[in-house]
């Protein structure tokens, strides 16, 4: 069969799997895994779950895990996480345990702006353009009302719109700048729609607009768009203790360990190569809790790299210090959030998720999500600068090793007890379970 089709989307779903086995596979497998083993016989969930996306075939599971004995602000959390990452839900288990005996996480919004822009040209007179905006102004909140009204209601809606002259970058680029609050939203629908009220409202009105030329009246809109980057949508997360107390691992004595960790962190923050992968392991955290609630793991992720590099750098978003003889650990990141709206009441997971959690707030959330970050950077720190990962990370891939050799429940215990005292490597997992099968 060809492998290009036209319609594809307005086939069925068994005519798409027909179309894909017939094309792409040699045998009939795949159509077996893809509906016997991934359909949900609920018919209506699995309804639900073919709704979210286009051209959806089966479902793509993940593992759901929980981390529990979360002390934040005072109050235990047993958080949710979706990831595929053998070691990530143990690690942040380990480090919540750890952090609970010694006062918990402190957590604190430090502020909830979100920005939007309609991006234009205007190649006319700037200060014509800015008497225009002024004019304009006022305009722009009245048209956007029947969008803004209920979120008003609720105390959010739009902040402030600025006309951003960006000439010195691309010839005839300005931007409308707005900023807004969506309170419990994580917003996108919200501030789009806005914006692209706006852009029909800059458009309408500079056509009537008398100060303006009739080249000046044609103003182009190229888009208009909200920004993952919130550099004001901000929470602060810290874990902090008497040195002497670091004291859990006991081939290393606290001091000592303190100030390896803060060599640790110091190499990510002027080490870019080192950075990366030091932050990529704060986000094994916060993806996991953002997609077991529903949220967008993308925008975060876009968001947070970029202010990972605020300073032109791209840096450690943790930050360490000893002073008086404490001990402090924390962090400052970009989340934007929702714990209404999207899949939150839609996908079963994710409402379990959130009421597992407590129905948190947007700004709940953003602290929850965010200590899932911090206690992973410090679990993937503590056992970099003491073991090594790997003890830990085999131990956890053990269990895949032996489940890609369809190990039975009897074999799985004694191994798992075997390499309580040996070195997992895939080649030892092998051999000893051949020794087992003999
Ligand atoms: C692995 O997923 C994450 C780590 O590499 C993070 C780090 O190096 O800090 C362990």
């Amino acid at each position: 069969m060809s492998k290009i089709i036209s319609g594809f989307s307005k086939l069925s779903k068994f005519e798409k799997i027909d179309w894909l086995v017939n094309t792409y596979f040699t045998n009939s497998d795949a159509a077996k895994t893809l509906i016997k083993q991934y359909w949900n016989s609920n018919e209506k969930l699995q309804q639900l779950h073919d709704e979210f996306i286009e051209n959806t075939i089966t479902n793509y599971y993940l593992p759901f895990g929980i981390a529990p004995n979360f002390l934040i602000n005072n109050k235990i959390y047993t958080i949710p996480m979706a990831i595929e990452e053998s070691s990530v839900v143990a690690a942040a288990s380990k480090a919540a345990k750890f952090w609970y005996d010694r006062g918990g996480f402190k957590a604190e919004v430090i502020s909830t702006e979100k920005i939007g822009q309609v991006h234009f040209m205007y190649f006319g007179d700037t200060k014509r353009l800015t008497a225009f905006f002024t004019y304009l102004k006022p305009m722009l909140y009245k048209k956007a009302k029947p969008i803004t009204k209920n979120m008003e209601q609720r105390g959010g809606g739009i902040l402030d719109i600025e006309l951003r002259d960006k000439t010195q970058d691309i010839e005839g680029y300005f931007q409308l700048h707005a900023t807004f609050e969506t309170l419990d939203a994580m917003g996108a629908n919200f501030i789009n729609s806005c914006l692209e009220q706006f852009a029909k409202t800059l458009k309408d009105e500079a056509q009537g607009f008398e100060l303006f030329s009739s080249e000046e009246k044609d103003i182009q809109v190229v888009m208009s768009i909200l920004s993952n980057y919130v550099p004001d949508c901000l929470v602060r997360v810290e874990v902090s203790c008497a040195v002497k107390d670091l004291t859990e691992n006991s081939d290393i004595p606290a001091r000592e360990f303190a100030e390896k960790f803060l060599q640790a962190v110091a190499i990510a923050e002027v080490e870019p190569f080192r950075a990366v992968t030091h932050n990529k392991g704060i986000m094994n955290g916060i993806d996991a809790v953002v997609l077991a609630t529903g949220n967008d793991f993308r925008a975060v992720e876009a968001g947070v790299h970029a202010y990972a590099s605020k300073t032109g750098q791209y840096r450690s978003l943790t930050h360490a210090k000893i002073e008086d003889d404490i001990f402090s650990f924390w962090m400052e990141i970009p989340l934007a959030l929702g714990t209404v709206g999207g899949l939150t009441k839609l996908h079963p997971l994710v409402k379990l998720a959130l009421e597992l959690l407590g129905e948190p707030s947007a700004k709940e959330l953003m602290q929850i999500v965010a200590v899932a970050g911090l206690a992973q950077n410090f679990a993937a720190l503590r056992s970099l600068t003491t073991t090594g990962i790997q003890e830990g990370h085999m131990k956890m891939h053990l269990m895949n090793i032996l489940n890609q050799f369809e190990a039975t429940a009897a074999e799985k215990n004694k191994l798992t007890e075997y390499f309580k005292s040996n070195i997992v490597t895939h080649r030892a997992v092998v051999e000893e379970l051949e020794k087992l099968r003999q």
